[in-house]
């Protein structure tokens, strides 16, 4: 004991990884759950500037254990690049640990997932185009490739063989591609295999040691609550579960062993891809927000779409991941505003109204926000270090947002820097029961 996920509570990007390196500090084990490197976080150091897909950001602390779960889909490319990056630039890797029962994505997934999307067209999810649905899709199917299958040729060309065949004609296309032969995708991944080796290891056992001996363990989130693939807004979604619930299957532990869920939310909404989003701004002020907000995909470079915060999906994130602690970032976006809106409820269409997120797509996809406002505030936020150094009216939007969804403040963020951050009693109170 204890451990705590941090999950993302919107459609991701909310900034968990700027919340996972500030705990990461202090614990003993961060573990990923799910996705791949669909994901993406900028952390800086000290003015070095660090993109990380897969590998936990706990890793620029040193001697931090940095586990990827078998619930995440691991290209072996991607990862060794990452390793290769932090190695280059002096950072010890040596508490990574891959779990062998991770999912690996192959080149023939990265195919299907461009393929899939072409042939969407106008309906196009807008997927990160890395492979994440047919990995998943093939580990649903029993047909794929896992990271202990690395270590054993005549294993791998077999599996990759039969995950093949009821490819064939999907990648037709694809047919002349030299990534596609069998005998150099075993060679290739073989390498990549011998790479990985010191890493591999049994990330589920780790994480129970580790909360045996009362150490503390990160449960890291990927993408967020309404991208997943069950609660989300299906089919625009990622092909995992990203609530924390799947924090469970994802690193191997029960549901006893997660003491604290802590959701991260920006200040506002953002989303990226297609899907519905009944809060978006259509305005200047969404360029306004994505300007001062670097509301850019990290992954995909992709401008972010823009909206005002939506309590209603963000009491539904509250309700399916069972929060126990809020963590609101970018709170400084919104400062100079006049007004900040807040949607409590949606408009459908023919005048119907809704307090609670609704599960029939059609009427999230009419859904307008029915937007409540809230003063604004002029004054510089980013030297705020507790709620009582905010100006009243950021304090109070911050109660307001807290009081809706029913759950504490944890961590607010008032600037981009790693210090530019409030922590409240809840934090404490983690820190406290793992010292
Ligand atoms: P996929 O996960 O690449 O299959 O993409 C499915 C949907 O999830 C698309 O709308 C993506 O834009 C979105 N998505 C996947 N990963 C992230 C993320 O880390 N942040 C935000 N959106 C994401």
């Amino acid at each position: 004991m204890p451990g705590v996920a941090i999950v993302g509570a919107q459609w991701g990007d909310e900034g968990k990884g700027k919340v996972v390196d500030l705990v990461a500090e202090r614990s003993d084990v961060v573990i990923r759950f799910q996705g791949g490197n669909n994901a993406g976080h900028t952390i800086v150091r000290r003015g070095d500037v660090f993109k990380l897909h897969l590998i936990p950001s706990g890793i620029l602390h040193a001697g931090r254990i940095c586990a990827i779960g078998n619930g995440v889909v691991v290209n072996p490319r991607v990862l060794t690049e990452e390793i290769d990056g932090l190695k280059r630039r002096g950072v010890d890797t040596s508490g990574l640990r891959i779990s062998a029962n991770a999912h690996l994505i192959m080149p023939y997934h990265l195919m299907l997932d461009h393929a899939g999307e072409a042939k969407l067209g106008k309906l196009e999810i807008g997927t990160t185009r890395r492979g994440i649905g047919p990995c998943y899709a093939d580990k649903a199917a029993r047909l794929g490739i896992r990271v202990q299958d690395l270590l054993d040729e005549s294993i791998l060309k077999k599996k990759i063989m039969t995950a093949l065949d009821p490819k064939q004609q999907s990648l037709r296309p694809y047919a002349k591609d030299p990534l596609l032969d069998l005998h150099a995708m075993t060679e290739d991944y073989r390498t990549l295999g011998h790479r990985l080796e010191p890493y591999i290891a049994d990330t589920s056992r780790i994480v129970w040691e580790t909360l045996d001996r009362d150490g503390l363990v990160v449960y890291e989130g990927a993408q967020g609550a309404l991208l997943d693939i069950d609660q989300g807004t299906y089919p625009f979604v990622t092909s995992s579960n990203c609530v924390a619930g799947a924090a469970c299957a994802g690193a191997g532990v029960g549901p006893k062993d997660i003491h604290e869920v802590w959701g991260v939310v920006k200040a506002y909404q953002t989303r990226v891809g297609s899907g519905p989003f009944p809060t978006e701004l259509h305005d200047e002020l969404a360029d306004t927000i994505r300007a001062r907000g670097g509301e850019y995909g990290t992954t995909t470079g992709r401008p972010r779409r823009c909206g005002w915060l939506d309590l209603v999906a963000l009491r539904y994130a509250a309700r399916i991941n069972g929060l126990t602690g809020l963590v609101v970032t970018k709170l400084d976006v919104l400062t100079g505003l006049d007004t900040v809106y807040v949607a409590t409820g949606y408009l459908g269409s023919e005048g119907a109204t809704f307090d609670e997120f609704p599960y029939h797509q059609s009427i999230v996809h009419k859904a307008r926000g029915e937007l409540t406002a809230l003063p604004g505030w002029d004054e510089d936020i980013t030297g705020a270090r507790s709620l009582d150094d905010l100006p009243d009216n950021a304090r109070r939007y911050l109660e307001y947002v807290s009081d809706f969804v029913g759950v504490p403040l944890a961590f607010v963020g008032v600037g981009p820097g790693r210090e530019e951050i409030i922590a409240t009693e809840v934090v404490e109170g983690l820190m406290g029961a793992a010292a």
